[in-house]
């Protein structure tokens, strides 16, 4: 679909609509400790293409015209030099600076506490898919904003096997109705705040936000942003980053 098009369904979507306020989550309170920086920093304040990590996600989303307002999660002894990092770009949102917690879901509650009243959707992302780009964003958002709730993701390419616990496989799983999750994964602020409470009163832990509400039994919609939004885990996801910030560079010159 062209830019065009794009701009003119997203258009036809809003007409007589007001837009929901949004707020946009980025976490960043990891660890990092699968990446094992040599220079002993956490992967979050790693240098990529000349900025620190975690602003190209804060980037994206503050030149996303379906957000609002910014929060962004850190370490606490981090926190510091990711403010100060941070004076170097103007930003057009106003962004708050948070501390994480412990777990990323500890990190996302923390997240959720921030934003503003007035917000109606919220988009949680972790800060090491750090290739998001503005139409990711907005087609993730626009999706949630028409069912409640919608998570990127991408559908499994690879032949998917179950293995039993010693090695051996047993069957191949329909790989058709398989997706991979990514975020951001957006929700109305009610709902997620809900599920949130939900999960901490039944003690349930999840690996994504989509789980949370899931328990509350609403569906999530899923929306393809294709295999460049990467999360950056290992050192090979690094330099996988790198070469695709590369080539978008040189597609724009
Ligand atoms: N995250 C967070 N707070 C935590 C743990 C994770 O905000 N307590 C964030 C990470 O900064 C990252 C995202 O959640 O942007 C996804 O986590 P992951 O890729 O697992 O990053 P790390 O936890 O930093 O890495 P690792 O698991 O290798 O230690
Ligand atoms: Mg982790």
């Amino acid at each position: 679909m062209s830019f065009t098009e794009k701009a003119n369904r997203i258009l036809r979507f809003f007409s007589g609509h007001r837009r929901p306020k949004t707020a946009a989550v980025i976490l960043a309170a990891g660890l990092g400790t699968r990446m094992k920086s040599v220079e002993g920093s956490t992967k979050q304040l790693l240098t990529l293409e000349g900025k620190p990590l975690f602003m190209h996600s804060v980037l994206a989303f503050d030149s996303s015209a379906y957000v609002d307002e910014l929060v962004l999660v850190v370490r606490k002894d981090e926190y510091r030099e990711v403010r100060r990092a941070l004076k170097s770009y103007k930003l057009k949102k106003p962004l708050r600076l948070t501390v994480g917690g412990d777990t990323r879901q500890a990190s996302a509650k923390r997240g959720l506490d921030a934003i503003s009243d007035k917000m109606e959707y919220i988009a949680v992302h972790d800060a090491a898919r750090c290739l998001i780009t503005p139409p990711m964003i907005a087609d993730v958002v626009t999706a949630a904003y028409a069912n409640r709730a919608a998570s990127a993701g991408t559908p499994v390419t690879d032949t998917v096997k179950q293995v039993s616990k010693d090695g051996y496989v047993e069957k191949t799983v329909d790989r058709s109705t398989l997706y991979r999750a990514q975020t951001p994964q957006v929700f109305e602020c009610k709902l997620y705040r809900a599920a949130t409470y939900v999960a901490i009163e039944k003690k349930q832990t999840v690996t994504d936000d989509n789980m949370l509400v899931e328990l509350l039994g609403q569906t999530v919609k899923m929306v393809d942003c294709g295999s460049e939004n990467i999360k950056v885990t290992t050192k090979e996801d690094l330099a996988l980053a790198r070469i695709i910030l590369r080539a978008r560079e040189e597609k724009m010159n």
